[in-house]
């Protein structure tokens, strides 16, 4: 990975070495992608304030998330289907994490299931929740992670219904992947994807297979998810997992001040602040423009982390600088694993570091408890 110096570089080997319908199920977003757009223009129109003659020599990124020390103030995000850019992706990319002093999340929607990765790594991951109608299953399956000892839930709570992604259903994503007349001449450009993928342990979702109909075969994504899912999810459903749960709970996809206070009157041990990547609401903000007036309001009462649109150290920056504990990172490290499995998200992880701790040198900061607005240009901040 010598001439891979930035995330775009790791998309671009991804893009190259995994079957489009996967890339593009990572890379894009819902509709017209407005907000997808919106999460990396907002960020990177935040400035920073330059500092110089600042001894920035004993420069740390060690920090706490959720109260347990971390290297730095990040975590890789729950994202489906990490198993199909990588053979058993799941367990490479929650290795990497590891080895990098970071919490991995393993989604619902994971190729490998949640006992596969748990007797495939050294400490325990989170994972992450989605609310599906059947409770009796979801009772089961929050039973694993206590068993797995699983060391947070993060619910994710704005996947009700599904936005429509253009690209999953022009590429006729399926999963297991077909072997179809179109995709053949794809799949025969990535031998090494094919390879991965076939020795891998698992070409389903892990988790749901053989105790959820239809997992098994599974044509389309968001019909499935339509049937499956609860539409009819409320925040009483909350307390319901909170008498299962012992452990840790994060609320993920707050996009809204109202429904942040609701979050945090369940008791939640953080919520992150999302949009789910721009693959949900198409037209909602940007998740770093929502950020400061749900920080200002509530950031004393609740841990508050932070996902949308992260591609750099500097954009770490600026989501802690307006608040943010933490940020979770997704498509930077899928990217990642796409372009060359474990090595290649520990690369993601440490660009990210890299740029990150360069960064605060150049503002003048040692430690990420020092980080605050005022590393910023304020008239720039966007909606701040
Ligand atoms: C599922 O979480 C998705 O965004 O596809």
């Amino acid at each position: 990975m010598k001439n891979i110096t930035c995330i775009d570089d790791l998309r671009d080997l991804h893009m190259r070495r995994v079957p489009k319908a996967f890339f593009d199920y990572c890379d894009h977003g819902s509709y017209t992608e407005s907000t997808l757009r919106a999460n990396r223009e907002d960020l990177s129109r935040i400035k920073f304030r330059q500092r110089i003659l600042v001894d920035v020599a004993s420069r740390t990124l060690n920090t706490t998330i959720l109260g347990e020390p971390a290297a730095m103030p990040m975590m890789l995000a729950p994202i489906g289907l990490t198993g199909m850019q990588h053979g058993d992706g799941e367990i490479y990319a929650c290795r990497a994490a590891q080895e990098a002093g970071i919490p991995y999340t393993l989604s619902t929607m994971s190729i490998c299931s949640i006992e596969d990765v748990a007797s495939s790594v050294k400490k325990p991951f989170w994972f992450q929740l989605y609310m599906m109608k059947d409770r009796g299953f979801m009772k089961s399956l929050i039973e694993r992670a206590i068993a797995a000892r699983c060391s947070a839930l993060v619910l994710t709570v704005d996947l009700q219904v599904i936005g429509q992604r253009h690209a999953d259903i022009k590429n006729g994503m399926t999963v297991p992947p077909e072997w179809r007349l179109s995709t053949l001449f794809d799949f025969a450009t990535k031998p090494a994807w094919v390879s991965g993928v076939l020795r891998g342990k698992r070409k389903t979702f892990g988790n749901l297979a053989g105790q959820m109909a239809g997992t098994e075969d599974l044509n389309s994504l968001s019909e499935w998810i339509s049937t499956q899912f609860d539409p009819s999810l409320s925040w009483k459903d909350i307390d319901w997992i909170r008498k299962i749960w012992p452990g840790k709970m994060i609320i993920k996809g707050i996009l809204d001040i109202t429904d942040a206070r609701e979050a945090v009157k369940t008791g939640a041990d953080a919520m992150v602040v999302s949009n789910h990547g721009g693959r949900q609401l198409d037209g909602a903000p940007s998740s770093i423009s929502v950020l400061p007036e749900i920080v200002q309001e509530l950031g004393s009462q609740i841990e508050i982390m932070f996902d949308g649109g992260i591609r750099t150290g500097q954009d770490v920056l600026r989501a802690l600088a307006l608040g943010a504990k933490s940020c979770m990172i997704g498509r930077a490290y899928v990217y990642g694993l796409g372009a060359g499995g474990q090595a290649g998200v520990a690369k993601a992880i440490d660009i990210l570091a890299k740029e990150l701790s360069t960064t605060m040198g150049l503002c003048g900061i040692n430690r990420i408890e020092d980080i605050d607005r005022r590393i910023l240009i304020e008239s720039r901040v966007t909606n701040a």
